[in-house]
């Protein structure tokens, strides 16, 4: 397999995030209800919710058997993981809904097969591969990863996926690939959040290229020895365990590489909350939220509080990727 070397990009090249509004009083979950509901809409831009045009579901469909996978211990935290019912009840995936219980509620009729991504942008082979293509050449792996919500909440996961660089090495990225823009499914049919103003359908998410070929990232697609189910971002999705968990981007339809930094969903909508990196940061609040603690899912009701570590806890891997680059300015 050809091995990519990905372009350093300096700090000065990186577009700086808008600081425009106003902190607010409201949580997240209300101040979504709200642009749900159509108040406070002025920060999104007006849009038509479009049908799916791209998607050309492949013939096969995916094994229902057990996914087969290695446990890599190197690349895991030493931390218990969480249940399977603590992982896969308590989720945001706003195309099921606003509430922690939505994605399990009512994904049940969503269909996570056959599916296809689409690879587009700065490569040499750009073009629709089935998930089967995608997954065939790899061996997938179990690693235990932190996980940490901006919304202060977090868990410990055992996922089983292949690290992203080896699956986007295979597409031939350019030295114009400087970022890479996911992109989830839009289907209003499939996914009744998508028929209300949340955010700017379809979710989009993005990572600078070397953090995109960084070794700790995982294109997902189980947990807990078992394919993802649909509330977890089945049947692929992306897992970056040392930024907030919304960077990781669940129901991927596309992978397009680009030179310039990507239009990422919760940036557009609320830059001064959200920033393009949301690397893990103690030290950096949520302008309505301290983020020096979090609430570790599954001790007891409220969860136990525990310090937030920088980059999650992943510093020594990752700290690296962002020397030079003010952490306050770029959060
Ligand atoms: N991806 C899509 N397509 N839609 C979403 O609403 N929510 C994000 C992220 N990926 C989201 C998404 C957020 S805010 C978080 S915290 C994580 O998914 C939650 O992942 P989990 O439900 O598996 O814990």
């Amino acid at each position: 397999m050809a091995k990519y070397i990905y372009p350093k990009i300096p700090p000065s090249a990186i577009e700086a995030a808008p600081i425009e509004l106003a902190p607010q009083s409201r949580s997240r979950r209300e101040a979504l209800a709200a642009l749900a509901a159509g108040a406070g809409a002025a920060c999104l831009a007006p849009h038509s919710i479009a049908q799916p045009t791209s998607l050309r579901a492949p013939s096969s469909t995916s094994s229902p058997t057990p996914p087969r996978f290695r446990r890599n211990t190197a690349m895991s935290v030493s931390e218990a993981p969480n249940s399977w019912e603590e992982i896969t009840t308590y989720n945001n995936f706003y195309e099921f809904g606003l509430d922690k219980g939505d994605p399990s509620e009512r994904s049940g009729s969503f269909k996570p097969t056959p599916w296809s991504v689409e690879i587009a942008g700065e490569a040499a082979k750009p073009g629709r591969y089935t998930l089967e293509d995608i997954l065939r050449p790899h061996a997938l792996e179990e690693r235990i990863y932190r996980f940490r919500c901006v919304e202060a909440w977090s868990r410990v996961v055992p996922w089983l996926g292949i690290p992203l660089r080896d699956v986007l090495a295979r597409f031939e990225p350019n030295s114009r690939a400087k970022y890479v823009e996911f992109t989830t499914l839009l289907d209003p049919k499939q996914f009744p959040g998508q028929r209300s103003r949340v955010i700017d359908w379809p979710y989009v998410e993005g990572l600078r290229i070397d953090e995109a070929m960084h070794p700790l990232t995982l294109l997902t697609v189980g947990l807990h020895g078992r394919w993802l189910p649909n509330q977890s971002g089945a049947p692929l999705r992306l897992i970056v365990p040392w930024k907030y968990g919304f960077k990781s981007i669940k129901s991927i339809v596309k992978i397009r590489f680009t030179e310039r930094q990507p239009a990422t969903s919760w940036n557009k909508a609320a830059p001064d909350e959200y920033g393009f990196f949301a690397n893990v940061n103690p030290a950096v609040d949520h302008p309505r939220w301290s983020q020096a603690k979090e609430r570790r899912l599954g001790g007891g009701l409220f969860g136990a509080r525990v310090d937030t570590l920088p980059f999650n806890g992943y510093a020594n891997e990752v700290a690296s990727l962002y020397r030079g680059l003010d952490l306050r300015r770029f959060y």
